[in-house]
């Protein structure tokens, strides 16, 4: 695996690569590397010949009171991860190399990204877009890879890629959960083990949902309120929002109508790390 930190590098390289014709699938990450990355890492080596894999904490999609500084950026344990996955090349840019001196270009988001986390995190989608243009125009991949516990992030990069008429396949993969059914993500280890334990009730919601619908309930903006109390009901839990979504636009949905498809999403706090889970229903 070779490790690469500046952008006309790693250019150089997948032109190259793209002269001799293979196909090359990128994961954008911000580190901290977990089942979650190494099952998108697994995917991608499944599709392509050269897997890139990007690490990158991203500064333009931190708000001010989030927690960009004391993000974890094990780099030498992510690299031994991203090595042992298959990984050909890892992308690792420094802030300047990526944001240099005059930096003023930016993407904006559209409806997509206006509610839900783009309404809670201001910004957060258009730090989010600008950098993956930005990786998707350095790395140049065929494919790249995003996990669908950012699924409100997948519907606005499938946007971006369809609006900007990016000549890449977005790929979203389904979220990996613990044992106990938490989704994996990197911010898991501020967790205490109380807190990990009561933070599973965002998994219960899911399965409280998906029994709920299962029986032929259609309300739900209430079965959204009944998460919530399920949330608020768990020690050093509270909810942020609980929302169901028409899967197409992300725009919020109260009642199921019959054959269509919905997103049930899920926002809370565990102490004081936010954590988020969904899932996709049809009925
Ligand atoms: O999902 C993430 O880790 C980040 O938002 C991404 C896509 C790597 C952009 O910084």
């Amino acid at each position: 695996m070779q490790i690469i930190t500046e952008p006309c590098q790693m250019q150089a390289v997948v032109e190259k690569l793209r002269l001799n014709r293979q196909l090359i699938a990128v994961v954008m990450t911000m580190g901290a590397l977990h089942e979650g990355h190494l099952s998108l890492v697994k995917q991608a080596r499944s599709l392509a010949g050269t897997v890139i894999l990007t690490i990158f904490v991203n500064p333009k999609q931190f708000g001010p009171d989030e927690d960009f500084h004391r993000y974890p950026r094990p780099f030498e344990l992510d690299a031994s991860h991203a090595k042992a996955a298959g990984v050909d090349y890892l992308f690792a840019p420094s802030p300047e190399a990526i944001y240099p001196e005059g930096f003023q270009t930016t993407v904006q988001t559209g409806a997509v990204a206006e509610g839900l986390e783009g309404m809670k995190r201001p910004g957060h989608f258009n730090g989010v877009v600008t950098v993956v243009t930005k990786l998707l125009h350095i790395t140049k991949p065929h494919i790249a890879l995003f996990g669908e516990k950012d699924a409100q992030q997948l519907a606005v990069i499938n946007r971006l890629v369809r609006d900007l008429n990016l000549d890449v396949r977005i790929i979203g993969a389904p979220i990996v959960r613990e044992e106990n059914g938490l989704a994996v993500s990197s911010r898991n280890i501020y967790l205490s083990k109380e807190q990990r334990e009561s933070a599973t009730v965002l998994f219960r919601g899911i399965l409280h949902a998906e029994k709920e619908l299962a029986a032929g309930r259609t309300d739900l903006a209430a079965i959204a309120g009944e998460i919530e109390r399920m949330i608020a009901g768990e020690p050093e839990c509270r909810p942020d929002y609980v929302c169901f979504v028409h899967d197409n636009d992300f725009m919020t949905a109260e009642t199921a109508e019959p054959a269509r498809e919905y997103r049930l999403l899920i926002a809370a706090y565990a102490g004081t790390v936010r954590l988020i889970d969904n899932r996709r229903f049809t009925t």
